[in-house]
């Protein structure tokens, strides 16, 4: 996609698609009148016979019948003025990519927005992001992408500000489509192998560290979370690390770690088939972690970051690990294995103590790690629990940044005894209550006392009917909050 900027008169560019933005219930002004006049007033009847009044997510296309350079128009409603943010910008782009997918070569904007900072960097992103489409495994369906133009019309030109914020957009809509991409390809070929191999052509072309730790050397370590949950499976596990060293002398050194379970069948608890269905997306959490890496070295922030992950199939083959299983964890300690299918708080220990081990001062986790949190907060949100509020102040700004919707869930002491086990240190799974916690509770046992945070992207990271904001299948998420919680803004 091509970004370019332009002082044009928006009734003087010619292109498919010419956007216009409205403001709910407010009478239409400034560029959309001068257009509707040139339309003798076409606009303003099909609002509203369309009962169309700025709304989020609503939009109107008309086709100019040549009275103006551009083909169409498309209003796009940007929701209550008093509501505005950069967000409403992202969510402008990706409803605009998808109403012009399949028609628009060149698409032109001229919003009248308020002038600041991140609103080309926005509506790029969206989009960038709105564009998404998975369809590689359609024999006659090509990429509709093509050589596609975006125009900003605008009365300011600021050449320096807008090639930034471009490419920033850029790398971060690139990052995460990269992330939607892994989830969305079939259990069969994104295995724990190819994934680490994927892995390793990040670190190759973003010149990372990368270490690869395979069945032999996982054994060797003492990962016992992530042996025991791989037995029932012929494919091997692998523990993917790559290091992001900046070019200018880090402030911090961080690690973003990843559940990376490539199929997630429940194991011998296995799960029934209308459940297992959609559970390629159980390495979310690594997608994420990938994406961020293939990212930083174009955004260079002063953290040095580790990415982790733990990659493994959860299967029922005939060595699968048990219920009633005790393995040991790489820092020693004890997990008694009530239900095989709560495996990623298991492969996920393992990471964590990897990770306290480098002596890495702050953590934060990504995992698809519970139904429960999908019970709890929806489709839509993902849960934030953690052992520093600080931290969790910074992952939910960033957050709230990237438009991404994440809600704390707290850590409770009264439930904590739910993960208590009669013969080993920890059991894997507490009652039915609060099981979003109890697994948060869980992976706290392996950080001591590092600072970390933990986000349950279970709800969020898949989305299996798509919607406003979403493409269908792998969302990406959390790739976005990542890499401004990285950055810090
Ligand atoms: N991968 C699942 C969690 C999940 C469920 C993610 C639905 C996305 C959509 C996880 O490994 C799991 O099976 N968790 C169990 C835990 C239970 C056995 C305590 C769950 O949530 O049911
Ligand atoms: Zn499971
Ligand atoms: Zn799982």
């Amino acid at each position: 996609m091509d970004f370019k900027l332009s002082k044009a008169d928006p009734l003087e560019v010619k292109c498919d698609v010419l956007v216009f933005g409205k403001f709910e219930n407010e009478r239409i002004g400034g560029l959309i009148k001068g257009a509707d006049k040139a339309l003798e007033n076409v606009l303003e009847r099909t609002f509203e016979q369309e009962k169309f009044k700025g709304e989020m997510g609503k939009s109107v296309m008309i086709n100019t019948l040549g009275k103006i350079q551009a083909d169409r128009i498309l209003i796009v409603g940007l929701g209550k003025r008093s509501k505005f943010s950069l967000d409403v910008l992202r969510k402008v782009g990706i409803h605009t990519a998808k109403m012009t997918c399949s028609l628009s070569q060149k698409t032109a904007f001229a919003l009248e927005v308020a002038e600041k900072r991140g609103n080309f960097a926005a509506l790029s992103e969206g989009m960038m992001l709105g564009l998404y489409n998975f369809n590689k495994y359609k024999t006659n369906e090509k990429g509709s992408e093509g050589d596609r133009i975006v125009e900003f019309v605008t009365d300011k030109l600021r050449e320096k500000m807008f090639s930034g914020e471009v490419e920033y957009a850029k790398t971060i809509a690139e990052a995460t489509n990269f992330a939607r991409d892994l989830v969305n390809e079939p259990p069969l070929a994104l295995t724990p192998g190819r994934l680490a191999e994927i892995a390793a052509e990040i670190a190759k072309d973003g010149k990372l560290g990368c270490k690869i730790l395979d069945t032999k050397e996982i054994e060797k370590r003492g990962m016992g979370g992530l042996m025991a949950v791989s037995k029932g499976s012929d494919e091997p596990p692998r523990f993917i690390h790559l290091t992001f060293d900046p070019t200018r002398a880090p402030r911090k050194t961080v690690a973003i770690v990843g559940k990376g379970i490539t199929f997630d069948s429940g194991g011998l608890c296995i799960k029934p088939s209308d459940s297992m269905r959609t559970m390629k997306m159980d390495m979310s959490g690594a997608a994420c972690v990938l994406g961020v890496m293939k990212a930083l070295p174009k955004l260079n922030p002063h953290v040095r970051v580790h990415g982790l992950i733990s990659a493994t199939e959860n299967m029922p083959g005939g060595k699968a690990y048990k219920p009633d299983d005790i393995i040991r964890a790489l820092d020693g300690k004890t997990i008694e294995v009530v239900n095989t299918d709560a495996e990623g708080r298991i492969v996920l220990a393992d990471a964590l103590c990897y990770a306290v081990q480098l002596g890495i001062k702050e953590i934060v986790d990504l995992a698809t790690l519970t139904g429960a949190c999908m019970v709890g907060l929806g489709n839509y949100t993902a849960g934030l629990m953690g052992n520093d509020q600080s931290l969790i102040n910074r992952i939910l700004a960033a957050a709230d940044l990237a438009g991404e919707k994440v809600w704390q869930l707290p850590l409770d002491e009264e439930l904590r005894k739910e993960i208590d086990s009669d013969v080993a240190d920890v059991k894997n799974v507490g009652s039915r209550w609060g099981g979003a916690i109890t697994a948060a509770m869980f992976l706290e046992k392996f950080v001591g006392d590092t600072a970390w945070a933990h986000i349950d992207i279970a709800g969020p990271a898949y989305v299996e009917k798509g919607g406003d904001w979403y493409p269908k299948g792998g969302t990406g998420f959390g790739v976005r909050t990542v890499i401004r919680y990285l950055l810090g803004r």
